[in-house]
């Protein structure tokens, strides 16, 4: 099964290939696009243990010239820092302007190796093969590249596009099954804003929680229908002047809840479905959503194995508090996605102070009773 996936812009299109066993591939495929010689593979420890050796090579057998820098693993070395001593490395090496970064790993890897190429000499090419859930529907695709600054996610970066991402559906069976759940947060975000055939097929699923209940082709169709909305919605706004904003469903209270929990005891894939259940709820309470279909999107959250329920440490004032500071607010006012169908949304500044207060105050587990 292969799946190639156009990304269409306005200048550097490229293709998202899905294909199980592509890692092997590697090579080949790069040979395809005639890029230089010289590359350098980016990935952490744990996962260049599993799958460096393949990458490296396939890079070797197609005639490639490989470094490798592994970098520390986790979101706090998301920093300039690494991007600096992935300079030392390409500059070591005689990295050259037709050379390439692959980037091997989850969107850490994948945004800071997309950073450093979008600034080495000016641009070099950039390969992003991720291997997170996660990274595979959405951070790989798209350009957005950065690292982390001490006082906030992302705020340093650059839109800077791949000249590939390559996709080996293989490589999920290491994922640890909380990831895992945090990518399918991300998946079920495309069902709710483009694609109500893909919400209706994991709905249909019997089971979702964990990647050995899916078959092959189910996985399959996840990837290719999650990364042909991401790719759809990036190709008709490529620097989020609009349209691409919809890909934040659910990251608005998803957002101050992840950071309020200092991003590590709720992660960004649980944090986002938290915020989808907020925002449906919302759409709900306004009416512009029915009831019955906010309820079916939050039985497809649970399914996946995903907290609903804000956790008791984070408080409804403290959130509205971070929304204000959150960069999605535009002269003042939070912009919300909302739901008005599964499968359609709409951006809106509309949600008022009350209906806030109200849905997040009734979205805490209720007690037990005794
Ligand atoms: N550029 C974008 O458009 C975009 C979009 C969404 C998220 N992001 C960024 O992506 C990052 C989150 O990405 P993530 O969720 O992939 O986190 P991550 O890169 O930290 O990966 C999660 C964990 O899984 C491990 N892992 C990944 N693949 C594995 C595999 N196949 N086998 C075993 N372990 C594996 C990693 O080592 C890590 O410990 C954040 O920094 C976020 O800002 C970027
Ligand atoms: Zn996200």
């Amino acid at each position: 099964m292969q799946s190639l996936i156009p990304v269409d812009l306005p200048q550097n299109s490229y293709e998202i290939a899905i294909a199980s066993g592509a890692l092997a591939q590697i090579g080949d495929r790069l040979k395809a696009l005639n890029l230089g010689k010289k590359v350098m593979v980016v990935s952490n420890a744990v996962i260049f243990q599993h799958y460096g050796q393949i990458v490296l090579d396939s890079l070797a057998a197609a005639g490639f010239e490989a470094c490798s820098h592994i970098l520390p693993a986790g979101e706090r070395h998301k920093t300039i820092h690494s991007i600096q001593k992935l300079y030392d490395t390409a500059l070591e090496n005689h990295l050259e302007r037709s050379s390439t970064f692959i980037a091997l790993g989850g969107g850490v890897i994948g945004d800071m190796t997309g950073f450093a190429a979008a600034t080495w000499l000016r641009g070099v090419n950039v390969v992003q093969v991720p291997t997170s859930l996660l990274a595979m529907v959405d951070a790989a695709i798209g350009g957005k590249t950065g690292v982390n600054h001490p006082r906030g996610k992302n705020l340093i970066g650059a839109f800077y596009q791949p000249k590939l991402v390559l996709i080996d559906p293989q490589v999920l069976k290491t994922l640890p099954v909380r990831e895992f759940r945090a990518g399918m947060a991300e998946v079920i975000k495309y069902g709710i804003v483009w694609d109500r055939e893909l919400f209706e097929q994991l709905e249909a699923a019997p089971r979702l929680d964990h990647l050995h209940d899916l078959d092959a082709k189910l996985l399959h169709e996840i990837l290719m229908r999650s990364c042909q909305a991401k790719a759809e919605v990036v190709g008709k706004d490529e620097k989020e002047a609009g349209l691409r904003a919809i890909l934040n469903y659910g990251h608005t209270v998803g957002h101050a809840v992840e950071s309020l929990t200092g991003y590590r005891l709720v992660n960004h894939g649980e944090a986002v479905g938290i915020g989808m259940v907020s925002a449906g709820q919302i759409a709900a309470a306004m009416q512009l959503w029915s009831a019955p279909e906010a309820d079916r999107q939050n039985a497809l959250i649970a399914k996946v194995g995903l907290p609903i329920h804000i956790p008791p440490m984070v408080s409804v004032e403290a959130i509205i508090e971070a929304l204000q500071a959150d960069k999605k607010v535009q002269a003042g006012k939070v912009r919300f996605i909302l739901p008005q169908a599964i499968g359609q949304v709409i951006i809106s500044d509309r949600v008022t102070a009350d209906t806030l207060n109200t849905v997040l105050s009734e979205q805490f587990q209720p007690e037990p009773c005794t």
